[in-house]
């Protein structure tokens, strides 16, 4: 059969991607993309996207680039002292046609192995220029083709709520991590989020997975709430709730504050040690 498009039209079709050659080179690594998501806010995506990130780099020494997706900036907050104030645009990058790659609008951090998407107001409308885009959902994953070949891991700080930046995100994930406080709304916040992971999971990524549900601002202290909403929690999850827990820790504010990650803040804390220990389970898991 003739393929008119290949050879009557090909003239007038500025890009089809997939069938040139990438504007940038390849490397040779294979990135696992583990999205931080969560429908509810404040429940600690964007501390625990950056101090896995953070980790990984440092105790690890992987190769990693945290992508924030969420029009919010907080990684470009809590990185600020580390990172230029400025970059490339991400939006850019996503609105764009053409085979421009996230790579393309990264920024090295001062944590070494660790490099970033800079802060970009131009998100905010990303969000709504995503819906009028054919296959709006592979956008992002799409302009990660090359990105990941240059990076051990990807990490995604997504935006609280399931809009199209978001789904972007867990589209082109192969790991979904879901933080979670104990309180009866991030409970339900977790169960919205496994329904949509399961719809995208038959419908867009088939290989998307869920690496754990971890608990997040745990009160130490043993009141009778906080207690049964643990237990409604390990009840609701089971195996996929992570064995490692993250407490209240006020260095995690301090440290956002100063514009920095824990390990660089307050190395000896316990969110610091509980951070570390979450990275060394991602390691592992990633790894069978
Ligand atoms: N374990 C913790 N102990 C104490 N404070 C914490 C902890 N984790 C996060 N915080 C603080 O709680 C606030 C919300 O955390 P974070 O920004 O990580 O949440 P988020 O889920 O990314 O929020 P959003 O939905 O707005 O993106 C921040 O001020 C952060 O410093
Ligand atoms: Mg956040």
């Amino acid at each position: 059969m003739r393929n008119l498009l290949k050879v009557g039209l090909r003239r007038l079709v500025s890009s089809t991607p997939g069938d040139r050659a990438p504007a940038r080179a390849m490397g040779d690594r294979n990135a696992v993309v583990v999205a931080v998501a969560a429908q509810k806010g404040g429940v600690g995506k964007t501390t625990s996207a950056v101090s896995l990130a953070a980790a990984l780099a440092r105790f690890h020494g992987k190769r990693v680039l945290l992508v924030d997706l969420d029009p919010q900036g907080h990684v470009a907050t809590a990185l600020q002292s580390t990172m230029p104030a400025t970059g490339p645009s991400l939006a850019r990058v996503l609105q764009d046609e053409a085979e421009s790659e996230v790579l393309d609008a990264v920024v090295p951090t001062g944590i070494d192995g660790l490099d970033a998407t800079a802060y970009d107001a131009g998100l905010a409308a990303t969000e709504d220029l995503l819906g009028t885009r054919i296959g709006k959902e592979f956008v992002l994953r799409d302009k990660l083709r090359v990105t990941r070949t240059h990076y051990d891991v990807i990490v995604i700080d997504c935006p609280p709520n399931q809009g199209n930046l978001a789904i972007n995100g867990l589209v082109a994930a192969d790991q979904v991590l879901i933080p979670c406080d104990p309180s009866p709304l991030a409970l339900k916040g977790v169960a919205a989020l496994a329904q949509t992971v399961s719809t995208i999971a038959h419908r867009l990524n088939p290989q998307i997975d869920v690496l754990g549900v971890l608990l997040t601002r745990v009160d130490g202290r043993n009141t009778t709430l906080n207690e049964a909403i643990v237990s409604e929690i390990e009840e609701a999850f089971g195996p996929a709730l992570l064995p490692v827990r993250i407490g209240i820790n006020a260095s995690l504010a301090k440290a956002q504050h100063a514009g920095t990650d824990i390990f660089a803040f307050d190395p000896g804390c316990r969110a610091a040690q509980q951070y570390r220990e979450l990275a060394d389970h991602v390691v592992g898991q990633l790894a069978t």
